[in-house]
C-alpha cells in the first residue's frame, strides 16, 4: 500500500504565515506538522509515499523531508493549482497505479495510531474507509451518516442540516475504485473537486464504504486558534523535562520544560509545558505554559504564554503577550515604561490584541 500526503493548497486561513511558508511546515512543539504525519505513516509499515506539493511551496516541503529519519521513499507530485482534494488524487493517478492507498492531509494531527484503521482496511477490503470524529458544530465539515455497524450511508459537505455530528477527519483509505469515481464528479460550487463527492459517488454505485470513529483528539491546523490548540495538546502529551541548554542560577524552571542545546535562560522563569529551541536566548523574561519558542530567538524583558514563536524572532520589552503566533525573524519591541506606546512592525493580515 502506498501513502499519499497532500501538502499543496493555499493556506489562506493561516495568513500571513502562509505568504512565506507552507502550512504543513508550521511548527507544533518545534516540529513541522508534516513530520508528525510521516511518523504516523511510517508506523503502519508504508514505505512509498507520494507527496502532493504546490509550485510555490514545493521546494520547502522537499527540503523539510530531505533528512528523512523514517527511511521513506518519497515521490513529489506537483499540483499546478489547488483545485480540491479529489483533484490532488487525480494528479497522483499515475504514481498510485492500481494499488490501494492511504491518503493523509498534510495539516492534520491526530492523537492515536492509525494502525487499527489500516488493519481493518487490509482485512475487510471496502472500497473506502474513512475516519470520523464527533464535533460540536458539524456544519463546517464534511459529515457522514452511518448505520450502527460503521457502514457509511451518505456524505455531505458542509451541510446546513447535518445528518449526524460525525465529521470527516483528513485521513482516508481507498481502493483504486476511487479513481473512476473521481472521473465522474464535477467541481463543487466553490470550484473544487471534492473528495466527499467522490466517496458519495462510490456509495451511489453501490460500493462499500466503511468508517471508524476516532477516539483520541483530532486537530486540523488550518487557523490560528487551531494551531495554538495543536501546540497546547502536543506540548502537553510529548514534552518531558530536558535541560540540554544553559540555565543560570537566577532562573526558575518549573515542570516539563525542554531547553534545547545551545539555548540560554538568564534571570527568567519558565513554567512548562514549554519548549525553547536551540540557540535561543531568554533573558529577564517569563515564559508561561503552552509556549513553543523556535531556534535562535531572542526574548528579553517579556512575559509570554500560550504562544508559538518561530525561528529567529525577537521579542523585547513586551509586558504581556499571549495566544500569539510570531513569524520567523519578526521583531516585536515594546517600551516597558509605557506599555501602551508599543511600536509594531508586522506582516499583512497579522492580528495584534494589546
Ligand atoms: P485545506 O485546508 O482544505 O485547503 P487550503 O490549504 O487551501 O487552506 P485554506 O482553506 O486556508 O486556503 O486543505 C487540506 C490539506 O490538503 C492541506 O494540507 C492542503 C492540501 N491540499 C492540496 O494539497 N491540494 C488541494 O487542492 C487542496 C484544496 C488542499
Amino acid at each position: 500500500m502506498k501513502g499519499l500526503v497532500l501538502a499543496g493548497g493555499r493556506g489562506t486561513r493561516l495568513r500571513p504565515l502562509t505568504y512565506t511558508m507552507a502550512k504543513q511546515l508550521v511548527p507544533v512543539a518545534n516540529r513541522p506538522i508534516i513530520h508528525y504525519v510521516m511518523d504516523q505513516i511510517a508506523a503502519v509499515g508504508i514505505r512509498e509515499v507520494g507527496v502532493v506539493i504546490a509550485p510555490e511551496t514545493g521546494d520547502q516541503i522537499q527540503a523539510a523531508l530531505a533528512e528523512n529519519p523514517w527511511g521513506l521513499s518519497f515521490t513529489f507530485i506537483v499540483q499546478d493549482e489547488p483545485k480540491g482534494l479529489a483533484h490532488a488524487v487525480m494528479v497522483a493517478r499515475d504514481y498510485l497505479g492500481d494499488e490501494p492507498f492511504l491518503m493523509y492531509l498534510g495539516d492534520n494531527l491526530i492523537g492515536q495510531s492509525i494502525e487499527s484503521l489500516v488493519e481493518e482496511f487490509r482485512n475487510s477490503r471496502p472500497e473506502a474507509l474513512i475516519l470520523l470524529k464527533p464535533v460540536e458544530d458539524p456544519r463546517m465539515f464534511g459529515v457522514a451518516a452511518v448505520d450502527g455497524k460503521g457502514n457509511v450511508l451518505r456524505l455531505v459537505e458542509k451541510p446546513k442540516d447535518p445528518p449526524s455530528n460525525l465529521a470527516l477527519v483528513g485521513i482516508y483509505l481507498f481502493s483504486p475504485a476511487i479513481h473512476e469515481a473521481i472521473g465522474r464528479i464535477k467541481p463543487s460550487f466553490r470550484g473544487e473537486l471534492e473528495i466527499t463527492d467522490a466517496i458519495q459517488e462510490l456509495l451511489d454505485a453501490g460500493k462499500r464504504v466503511r468508517s471508524h470513529v476516532l477516539e483520541g483528539w483530532w486537530l486540523d491546523t488550518g487557523k490560528k486558534d487551531d494551531l495554538l490548540e495543536a501546540n497546547r495538546v502536543v506540548l502537553d502529551e510529548l514534552i518531558n523535562r530536558e535541560l540540554s541548554g544553559e540555565v543560570d542560577g537566577e532562573s526558575r524552571i518549573v515542570g516539563r520544560v525542554k531547553v534545547e542545546v545551545g539555548a540560554r535562560i538568564e534571570r527568567s522563569t519558565v513554567r512548562g509545558p514549554v519548549v525553547i529551541g536551540a540557540g535561543s536566548v531568554v533573558r529577564d523574561a517569563f515564559i508561561g505554559p503552552y509556549t513553543s519558542v523556535g531556534r535562535n530567538c531572542h526574548i528579553e524583558g517579556t512575559a509570554l504564554e500560550h504562544s508559538v514563536v518561530l525561528d529567529g524572532a525577537r521579542l523585547v520589552n513586551i509586558e504581556r503577550l499571549e495566544d500569539s503566533i510570531i513569524g520567523r525573524n519578526a521583531v516585536v519591541a515594546g517600551g516597558k515604561q509605557n506599555s501602551k506606546a508599543l511600536r509594531l512592525m508586522i506582516g499583512d493580515d497579522a492580528e495584534v490584541n494589546i
